[in-house]
């Protein structure tokens, strides 16, 4: 018999639509996947009847809706507890307001799939009353929801799971490190090259290139504080077992000089971040060198070995280390455990974009589909 699920996705941007567009043509027939919800911040498509809607022409049955604004959480949830097949909520989006009110959806039996940051790296207590409230991480029979985020680190790589199961099956995390902003990556591979012989390139002129291509947040100061860095690595440390409070709690380098920080046009610090190339150039100048290169890393380090356990900025690396040789805008973590020792285990690849971010979203709402389809 074909099992069945629910499934309301909030969030109809760049990983919502890719998201829609995998789950229509997915292959797998053991489960039937019923969309009975599609929001953005101001419209909502919902089926009253909890009858499936209409994928084929979702964009424009969705742009056609007359609301006016969105479901606020308390509606999407007083909606969702009356289901009469079990529901996933996909959080396609990164609404801090939505993510605080998971632990009331997971309370009431609705799972989560979602690559949104926020409810994982805010303060600890959020994180701990999600866990509490789900039946992933319970041995008590009523919890019902269950919640998945693999797409917070690493966008489809698998390095959420990967870290839960080294740790589910008695494996110890000494250390972790990696590269785990794309837009950072990107910087740091086109700044701080192995190639001694090429000429030397301006870091405000990675910044702008980076820019245009995309790869930045349209203020790119958002990419360049780190906190996109250090909300990942105070997911990795709390799964690692770190009760880390929030993504402030540790240092955090930013590349942001001093005196742009508070300055309001982008244009203007674009303009203005030239000025202070010089600096950045010592650094790089020094590590060259040496032989080494720089990049931008987020380091766990549960060896005992540092006194700071968890920490975010730049490191050097010399060449025949996997991090200077890194491309374009990949991300990679190594993990060092007690069973892989000296050699760690090596995760590489695309960290970012819509495509690959909806498969991370995807693989969990299967996982979550085997769970609890009826
Ligand atoms: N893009 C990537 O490569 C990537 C990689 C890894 C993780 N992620 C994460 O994936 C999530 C989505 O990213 P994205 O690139 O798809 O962003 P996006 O294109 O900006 O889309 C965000 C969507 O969320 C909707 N939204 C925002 N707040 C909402 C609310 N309170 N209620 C309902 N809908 C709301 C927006 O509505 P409107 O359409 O009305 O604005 C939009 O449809 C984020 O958490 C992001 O950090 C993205």
């Amino acid at each position: 018999m074909v099992r069945s699920v629910n499934v309301a996705i909030v969030g109809a941007g760049l990983v919502g639509s890719a998201f829609v567009n995998q789950l229509q043509s997915l292959r797998s027939h053991a489960v039937t996947y019923n969309v009975i919800l599609i929001a953005r911040s101001t419209k909502a498509l919902v089926s009253k009847t909890y009858s499936p809607l209409q994928l084929s022409t979702w964009p424009q049955d969705l742009a056609a809706t007359s609301s006016a604004s969105g479901l606020s959480p308390g509606d999407l949830a007083a909606y969702l507890e009356k289901s009469p097949l079990p529901v996933i909520l996909v959080d396609n989006t990164s609404s801090d307001a939505l993510a605080k009110v998971y632990p009331v959806f997971l309370a009431q039996g609705i799972s989560i799939a979602t690559p949104n940051k926020k409810a994982f790296s805010s303060e600890l207590g959020l994180w701990n009353a999600i866990f509490a409230a789900a039946a992933n991480f319970s041995d008590k029979p009523d919890k019902k929801g269950f919640v998945y985020h693999e797409a917070t680190v690493g966008a489809g790589l698998p390095v959420i799971s990967t870290i839960k199961d080294l740790i589910s099956t008695g494996d110890e995390v000494v250390k972790i490190e990696g590269i785990v902003s794309g837009t950072l990556s990107y910087i740091f591979n086109e700044f701080s090259t192995l190639s001694s012989g090429s000429s030397v390139v301006k870091f405000s002129d990675v910044v702008n290139k980076a820019k245009e291509l995309g790869y930045t947040e349209p203020d790119p100061r958002e990419d360049l504080n780190g906190l996109d860095v250090a909300r990942k690595l105070t997911i990795l440390a709390r799964l690692s077992g770190l009760d880390v409070q929030s993504p402030s709690s540790f240092p955090v380098q930013s590349l942001i000089p001093k005196p742009l920080e508070e300055i309001e046009q982008v244009s203007e610090f674009l303009q203005k971040l030239p000025d202070y190339d010089d600096k950045m150039e010592e650094t790089r100048s020094k590590a060259a060198e040496e032989g080494k290169v720089l990049r931008f890393v987020g380091k766990i380090d549960l060896s005992g070995e540092s006194s700071q356990k968890v920490k975010v900025g730049i490191e050097k690396y010399d060449a025949a280390h996997p991090f200077a040789s890194l491309k374009g805008s990949d991300n990679v973590i190594a993990f060092y455990t007690k069973r892989y020792g000296q050699n760690p285990l090596i995760i590489q690849g695309a960290g970012a974009g819509a495509e690959v971010t909806a498969m991370g979203v995807l693989g969990d709402v299967l996982k979550i589909a085997e769970r609890v389809a009826k």
